[in-house]
């Protein structure tokens, strides 16, 4: 929409506004030279860091970095979208809008605005004086709605019959043409004109400014099907990207926090009633990018609301893909699963307000719903799994825009695959007895080998291969071997410390911190580690029969060759701290 403006219009638009004053009413401004200060109202301070200067016509918070026009004031602060702070400005300074809706047939749109307006008026009617009315005031008392919730939602009947409305209307004036394009009627074979809403509950869905743009039908038995009837495509609306109940919680809390986003009208209006007013349901699709994109123009915290069945976690899961990349830092989304055979409706009438906040204050964080899908589709018990679960995660994580989430959610990848690798391979778990805190340990090539790997961690990725295909009777220092290779080489970034932390209170543990323990006496970086490291574990493979026992393990540098003097004199001292 935004680019159906055009430029020279937005250009005299700026022109004639004074930022000064429309800021001025909303934040006092205080002059300080050629500029006007304010403590910012995008951040919290204590001194004035929010400036607008006059003559650029431009705002700028030295503090949290917030800057833009007249426009962008608007749209931050009143958290309205780009078109309605134009329209708004607009309206300000008496200028006429250029058409933007409705455009495509060439007709005006405001016609169908008030056409809909018009129906809107009188369904609403209807429920109050049709001869049939109590047909649907039953329907509406049985279903626990108040008619004050009713009220707020401006919830209308339409009468059965084919042309109620469309007479109606037609003697206010309007045109057929008009009626069939704003969705309220259709013409039959014969020409006639027909309602399109017949004998149904009228749920009005209004646009973000609050007029009426489309209506919801819903049969009041079962026998009429479809049992929500929906306007059609508009020029006026488009189902993809509106909400229903996006008005009336924005209307109830200009300061909205959070939205919930549920499937139905009944659960929105329900949820109100039962003091939960910031529900919004799509309208009969799946929730689109666009729709993401308008609820986080309103808050920065969204809450799906899913049936805990198949379908459910379906559209859960799409809707998780479509959010992805409007994950900037500071949202956040979490997903709640109802109960199989519970819908928002039922289940706050049922449990009420404080129980269901309670569920909405535990539905699961993004992240969480994210990592428990993708563990649920591979075998964690394999390395193929893992593998598999990197896989899963990559695409998804590459739509996330850059930040401290995504960074964040980076690292879960490597701790969940990790989480995996030290199920493939028991970690090491033996509980730790006092005498282990006294361990004398001799020295063997084995414990060379990782005490190396703890003083350089990241010779672990010299190995091209770490799945050791271990078997059942192998002595315990090899599986140690084996299981810190697996955690380094799934955590590269892993510190000396880190990994060793992974092993508190074990046994393993306390001969790790005694190996850490070993003075390498060569500098940090020396090659030789990689060398020594190679060698050794070259020889480990060799020790009995090598195909048999490290069957996968290929070094990059591992061919076997006479110590150094250097070599010698690092095993003479090695050698010395080891008797303790
Ligand atoms: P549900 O079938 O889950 O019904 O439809 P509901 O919201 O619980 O409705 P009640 O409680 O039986 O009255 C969820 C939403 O899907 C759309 C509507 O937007 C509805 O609110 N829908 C459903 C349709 O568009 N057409 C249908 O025939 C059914
Ligand atoms: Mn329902």
């Amino acid at each position: 929409m935004a680019g159906r403006i055009p430029q020279e219009f937005l250009d005299q638009l700026l022109s004639r506004v004074d930022l000064v004053e429309i800021v001025n009413a909303r934040v006092p401004l205080r002059r300080a030279g050629r500029e006007f200060m304010a403590c910012c109202p995008f951040h919290a301070e204590k001194t004035p860091s929010f400036s607008v200067s006059p003559s650029k016509q431009f705002y700028h918070c030295f503090g949290c970095g917030a800057h833009g026009n007249a426009i962008g004031f608007l749209m931050a602060y009143e958290r309205l979208e780009f078109l309605d702070a134009v329209e708004d400005l607009a309206r300000l300074t008496g200028l006429e809008l250029p058409q933007l809706r409705g455009g495509e047939s060439g007709s005006p749109s405001r016609p169908l605005l008030e056409w809909l307006a018009q129906a809107d008026r009188f369904f609403r009617q209807q429920l109050r004086e049709h001869p049939l009315r109590q047909r649907a005031v039953d329907y509406l008392r049985q279903r626990g709605l108040t008619g004050q919730i009713a009220g707020t939602f401006g919830i209308g009947y339409a009468p059965p019959g084919w042309e109620n409305l469309g007479k109606a209307l037609r003697e206010a004036g309007a045109e057929v043409d008009d009626l069939v394009t704003a969705g309220l009627a259709s013409r039959d074979e014969q020409g006639r004109l027909r309602d399109r809403f017949r004998d149904r509950i009228i749920f009005p869905i209004r646009d973000r400014r609050g007029r009426v743009i489309a209506f919801g039908g819903r049969a009041l038995d079962g026998d009429n099907t479809p049992k929500y009837l929906n306007s059609p495509e508009t020029p006026l609306f488009h189902k993809g990207s509106e909400l229903y109940g996006l008005y009336e919680a924005k209307a109830h809390n200009r300061q909205l926090q959070r939205l919930l986003v549920v499937e139905g009208y009944m659960d929105v209006v329900a949820l109100a009633q039962y003091d939960i007013p910031y529900a919004v349901a799509t309208l009969g699709t799946a929730t689109t990018a666009e729709h993401v994109e308008r609820l986080f123009r309103v808050v920065n915290d969204l809450a799906f609301c899913f049936d805990g069945d198949r379908a459910g976690r379906a559209a859960a899961w799409r809707a998780l893909a479509v959010t992805l990349p409007f994950l900037r830092d500071g949202r956040q989304v979490s997903f709640l699963f109802l109960p199989e055979g519970e819908d928002p409706d039922t289940l706050v009438r049922r449990e009420g307000q404080a129980a269901f906040e309670r569920r909405l204050g535990q539905a699961m964080p993004l992240a969480d719903y994210l990592f428990a899908e993708l563990r649920a589709q591979v075998d964690p018990n394999t390395l193929a799994g893992r593998a598999r679960l990197a896989g899963l995660a990559r695409p998804l994580l590459e739509k996330l825009p850059d930040g401290h989430f995504r960074d964040l959610m980076e690292e879960r990848l490597r701790q969940e695959a990790q989480v995996v690798s030290t199920r493939l391979r028991p970690p090491a778990t033996t509980p730790i007895s006092p005498a282990d805190r006294n361990l004398r340990l001799t020295r063997t090539p084995l414990r060379k080998a990782i005490a190396l790997l703890l003083y350089r961690p990241e010779l672990a990725l010299q190995v091209t291969d770490g799945d050791l295909a271990l078997r059942d009777d192998d002595e315990p220092g090899l599986k140690l071997l084996a299981n810190i290779l697996a955690v380094l080489r799934a955590n590269p970034q892993l510190t000396t410390a880190a990994l060793l932390e992974r092993y508190r209170d074990t046994r393993e543990g306390a001969i790790l911190e005694r190996l850490a323990t070993w003075e390498p006496g060569v500098p940090e970086h020396d090659y030789r580690f990689d060398q020594e490291f190679g060698d050794i574990l070259a020889s480990l493979r060799r020790r009995d029969d090598p195909r048999e026992r490290l069957p996968e393990m290929l070094l990059r540098r591992g061919t076997p060759r006479a110590l150094s003097t250097e070599e010698r004199e690092f095993l003479r001292n090695l050698g010395k701290s080891q008797k303790i």
